[in-house]
This record gives structure tokens, sequence and C-alpha cells, in this order.
């Protein structure tokens, strides 16, 4: 006893009184956990930015522990991150990821494979199609194929939809033609067999990209690959998150024979001129648009939990068809809405605030399951 004592480091020391919360659950009979609240519904996710992989922020790690069973890395499998030359892969940061998934009983979920944006410059660069097809073929047979066996689900496709539903003109689509899509979940199939495989995309639960989505999911199907689920990423706008549409989409997915994820969930509390979430699309720097910077009104906290409380009771309603809902970071200042489109705004989108504590959207999603 007295070795272990000893042996406990200041990460085993938090740790080790969120141990002691989860007895105070046994007390009460109340989760104190995302995880364990929806444990019975579906996993609850976080992405990871590289200090949390590397389990430098002790807080923030003490935190991934103990709310969340599932993890996306925010961009290290990326593949101007994890191949960013020719014949270069720079595999450190993923193998981490997964190796802390392995350790910590939580599901990782690659992101992403095949994506127009955040591509490495020699890609872009390629003219020749049958060069092309070699990086496209040797990328996904390298990074797929190193995770076999040891990654839950991979997003392979991400965002090659435009808003109308037609194929977005990307460097996939001109090398290749559509059929990228498909060939995409071919070789990923091949080269990780026991792995989920999904689309993923922004405003998939608009009705055009919906249809487009719907289309793009049946033409995979129709040439007998195999296809898991489709993630909506869920970047939506505090006051008009679009759940009638939402719940369509659920619907008309898992009509597919598909699981449904919400992917990237972060409720925005700044304005900004365009929807959606192209990372490659920016707005000029205005004070005026970032309103916020030294605190935010209780009035719209509240008004966020209640989005957010319900968004949940229509994820539980539909409980049977969802299978992981993932915000896209840990706490607000952690946030990528803090630079995009816009470069240092002060944004408010998740459930814990800069100072990881519960904030009362974290709350209200929590009493749901009272
Ligand atoms: C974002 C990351 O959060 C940022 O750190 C990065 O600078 C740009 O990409 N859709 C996606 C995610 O699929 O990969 C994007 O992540 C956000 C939009």
């Amino acid at each position: 006893m007295k070795k272990f004592i000893l042996k406990i480091t200041a990460a085993g020391a938090i740790l080790a009184s969120f141990a002691y919360c989860s007895n105070t659950k046994q007390i009460t009979g109340f989760a104190t956990s995302l995880k364990d609240a929806y444990k019975n519904d579906f996993l609850i996710g976080t992405a990871l930015n590289t200090q949390q992989i590397e389990e430098k922020d002790l807080k923030a790690d003490a935190l991934i522990k103990q709310q969340f069973n599932a993890v996306t890395p925010e961009n290290i499998m990326k593949a101007e991150i994890i191949h960013p030359q020719w014949d270069k892969y720079n595999f450190d940061l993923a193998d981490k990821i997964v190796a802390y998934g392995t350790k910590n009983n939580i599901k990782v979920n690659g992101h992403t494979l095949i994506w127009h944006s955040q591509l490495p410059a020699f890609a872009r660069r390629i003219k020749d199609v049958d060069s092309f097809k070699t990086f496209f073929t040797d990328h996904i047979n390298t990074v797929a194929g190193r995770y076999s066996g040891k990654i839950f689900s991979w997003d392979v496709v991400n965002e090659a939809l435009n808003e109308d539903g037609t194929m977005r003109k990307s460097i996939f689509l001109d090398k290749m033609g559509d059929g990228f899509v498909t060939e995409a979940f071919r070789l990923t199939e091949k080269a990780s067999p026991g792995t989920e495989l999904y689309y993923n995309d922004y405003n998939n639960e608009q009705p055009k990209k919906r249809e487009g989505c719907i289309a793009l999911v049946k033409k995979v199907q129709a040439a007998g690959v195999r296809i898991d689920g489709v993630g909506i990423q869920g970047h939506w706008h505090l006051g008009r998150v679009p759940f009638k549409d939402i719940e369509e989409s659920i619907l008309a997915y898992h009509a597919l024979g598909l699981k449904v994820m919400i992917t990237e969930l972060d409720i925005e509390m700044l304005p900004r001129n365009f929807q959606g979430a192209d990372v490659n699309q920016r707005q000029a720097s205005n004070p005026a648009l970032n309103p916020y910077a030294n605190g935010i009104p209780d009035s719209l906290l509240q008004q966020q939990a209640t989005d957010y409380a319900n968004l949940f009771k229509l994820f539980l309603k539909h409980k049977d068809k969802i299978t992981r809902v993932t915000f896209w970071g840990v706490n607000d200042g952690q946030s990528w809405l803090n630079g995009w489109p816009i470069p240092g705004r002060t944004n408010y989108p998740l459930l814990f605030d800069r100072a990881f504590n519960p904030k009362p959207a974290y709350h209200a999603v929590m009493a749901l399951k009272k």
C-alpha cells in the first residue's frame, strides 16, 4: 500500500480524485460524467489536439479520461501531417493516439483519409493522373494498413459534396472522377478489414446536400463496397440549430442501413456571414465580430444550454440509430472556432469553459439522464 502511494504521480492524483467521484455515483445514483450518463445510448467523443495526445495538459487529460469514451485526432491524421512528402510518413502522433485509446479503453476514430483540405503540397502539385492514383492508393494502403486491427473507425472520405448536393470540384474529382469515393472505401476495407468505415461532411443535414449524400452512399453500396455510417459534423449556431433537418437526416441515413454519428459538434456563439465549415473560407477581422472577448452574458449560456438539451433530446429519441456524438474540442479555449473563420476571437461553443469547469450546457445535457 505504502509503495503504491509513493508511486502516485500528479496525473495519478487527479485521476484518483475522479475515482472518488465515481464512488459518489454509487452513493447518489447519479452519473458524474457524460460517458457514464449516456453509456446505454451512444459513445461520447471529443477531438484531441497535439498537446492532449501527448498527455502534456494534465487538466485536459484528466477531464478527457473522466468524460469521454471516444476520440478523434483534430489534425494529426490529416494527409498534410501524416504524409508530408511522396515517400515520407509521420506516424509518431498517430501511433500515440492509437496507443492512448487502447490503454484507456477509448475508441479512436481516424480522421481522415481522403479530404481536399489540409493536403500536402506535393499532392496538390501532381499533374499526371496515374501518379495521382498512385498517391491515393499508397496513402490509403499505408495509413489505413498501419492501424488495421488497432483503430475502431475511419472517416474514409471527408466533405466530397457541394451545398447543392453535387460533387465538389476537388483535385480528387478532377483526377479520378466521382468514382474516387467508392475507390477510397474499397481500398480502406481491404487495408483495414475490421474497421468501421464512414463518410463525413458538414451541412449534410440540409435537404439538398443530404440528397447528394444519399446518392453518394447508394453508389458505394451499389458497387458492393462496404460503408458503415455517415457522420454529420454538427457545426451549428446558437439559436439556429436545424432540428427538423437533423431528424430527417438521421432517419434517411438510417434507412440506407447506416449508423449515424454526430462527429464534430459545437454551437458557435459569435456572428459570421456564412454557414458551414469549409476551412478554406475566411472572413475579415473586425472588433464588432468579437463581442465577448471579456466574458459572455449568462443569458447566452442559458440559451446555449437549451439548444444543447434539445439536441441531446433528439439524439436520445434516435439512440437506436446514433452510435456516437463527438464534440470538436475539450474546452472553449481549445476550440478551433477561436481562430476560424476570423482569427483571434473568443468563442464559447463547447460544454466546458476555459478553466475546464462544466457550463450550463453540460448540466442541461446531464439533466436529461437524471
Ligand atoms: C479543423 C481543425 O479543428 C483546425 O485546427 C484546423 O486548423 C482546420 O481543421 N471539418 C473537419 C475538421 O472535418 O477536420 C476541421 O478541423 C473542421 C471542419
